[in-house]
């Protein structure tokens, strides 16, 4: 496992200084190029949550669209997109979260699960946790159990961990 790891690590590159100064970007694209980085990162996804009995992937627009429904798949659920502002056409609850500089929102549909489902959050990658928190009190507001978080990458000198619901497990591919 640690070898699957550090292959996927490899093919993950960053960009420095953007989309601003300062910023590593890390982009999966190149993972995503890449039949046997691809097909590793869903295997990896999916371990720590199969035969869990999860109802729900819930997927954080954009990027955690990119494994989402596939891990949904994985692990014989339904997939939940969580958007950005504007985007969800039906009934919408709505939560906000802090950026760097001013806040933004995301949301869910309000039939988007039922009360109780047993629900993964997934995105590319956390950082501040900002965005995974704000999925994390849309599921709850729904009566979702949120089980388990799911990311590809934790830029963890961020501590995002820590704004996520406690003691809830945190799965990271690449912990950085
Ligand atoms: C990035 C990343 C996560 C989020 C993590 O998304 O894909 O969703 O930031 O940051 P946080 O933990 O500090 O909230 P971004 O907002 O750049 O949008 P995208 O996925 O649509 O590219
Ligand atoms: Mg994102």
């Amino acid at each position: 496992e640690q070898s699957i790891r550090e292959f996927i690590g490899e093919t993950i590159r960053t960009i420095p200084d953007f989309p601003k100064e300062g910023i590593q970007f890390k982009d999966i694209t190149t993972l995503l190029q890449d039949k046997r980085a691809l097909e590793l990162t869903s295997y990896m996804l999916a371990q720590p949550y199969r035969h869990k009995n999860i109802d729900y992937v819930v997927g954080l627009e954009s990027r955690g669209f990119l494994f989402g429904t596939n891990l949904a798949q994985d692990l014989n659920a339904g997939f939940v997109p969580v958007r950005k502002p504007g985007k969800l056409p039906a009934k919408t609850l709505s939560e906000s979260y802090e950026l760097e500089y001013g806040e933004d929102h995301m949301e869910i549909h309000e039939d988007a699960l039922f009360e109780g489902a047993k629900v993964i959050i997934h995105d590319d990658l956390i950082a501040t946790g900002g965005t995974a928190s704000a999925a994390s009190k849309l599921v709850q507001r729904l009566g979702g159990e949120v089980i388990g978080y799911s990311f590809i990458i934790e830029l963890s000198f961020l501590n995002g961990r820590e704004h996520l619901i406690p003691n809830t497990p945190v799965e990271s591919i690449l912990i950085e």
